[in-house]
């Protein structure tokens, strides 16, 4: 049985990483309408794992005897001034992400939930993986700039890396 206070703290991660899916989802609309097949196409991919991220959180909170909470969200609020500033906020999102499980992680230490500690360690690697693959890609634009001919690339490249599977770090 989760404690009153675990289930608040995993309903919020709920909430946090549906919003994370509707943050990718806007960015893919908006890389899709601006041309940008390949980003898009990884944004939409990353949109359902994040889906994927958000059920796995409501199956458990149910699961444990607890009632998930299916929120409302708020509207993903980006800045679409460039690549750069796009892809600056997709990494600064994850950083939060990350310190959010990490609570999480806390708080199931402290009142002595090994199950939910156990499960937790699921997300822990995840982020490890989400950070790593938005720090590389901000990397390459911070190279790229406002340069079309690299965006042009780069776009492919993203294509290659989302259709293949491949995450984009190795
Ligand atoms: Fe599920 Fe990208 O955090």
């Amino acid at each position: 049985m989760l404690s009153e206070n675990m289930q608040k703290a995993l309903n919020n991660q709920i909430r946090m990483e549906a919003e994370s899916s509707q943050i990718y989802l806007a960015m893919a609309s908006w890389a899709e309408i601006k041309g940008f097949e390949g980003i898009a196409a990884f944004m939409f991919k990353q949109s359902d794992e994040e889906r994927l991220h958000m059920l796995k959180l409501l199956k458990y909170v149910n699961q444990r005897g607890g009632e998930a909470v299916v929120s409302a969200l708020d509207e993903p609020r980006l800045d679409y001034t460039s690549f750069r500033t796009l892809f600056r906020q997709l990494y600064e999102h994850e950083v939060k992400v990350s310190a959010s499980i990490n609570d999480l992680v806390d708080i199931a230490l402290s009142g002595k939930d090994y199950a939910t500690h156990n499960f937790l360690q699921w997300y822990v690697s995840e982020q490890i993986e989400e950070e790593a693959t938005a720090k590389v890609i901000l990397d390459k634009i911070d190279l790229i700039g406002d340069d079309k001919g690299g965006l042009y690339m780069f776009d492919n490249d993203m294509k290659n890396f989302t259709a293949n599977g491949h995450n984009i770090v190795q």
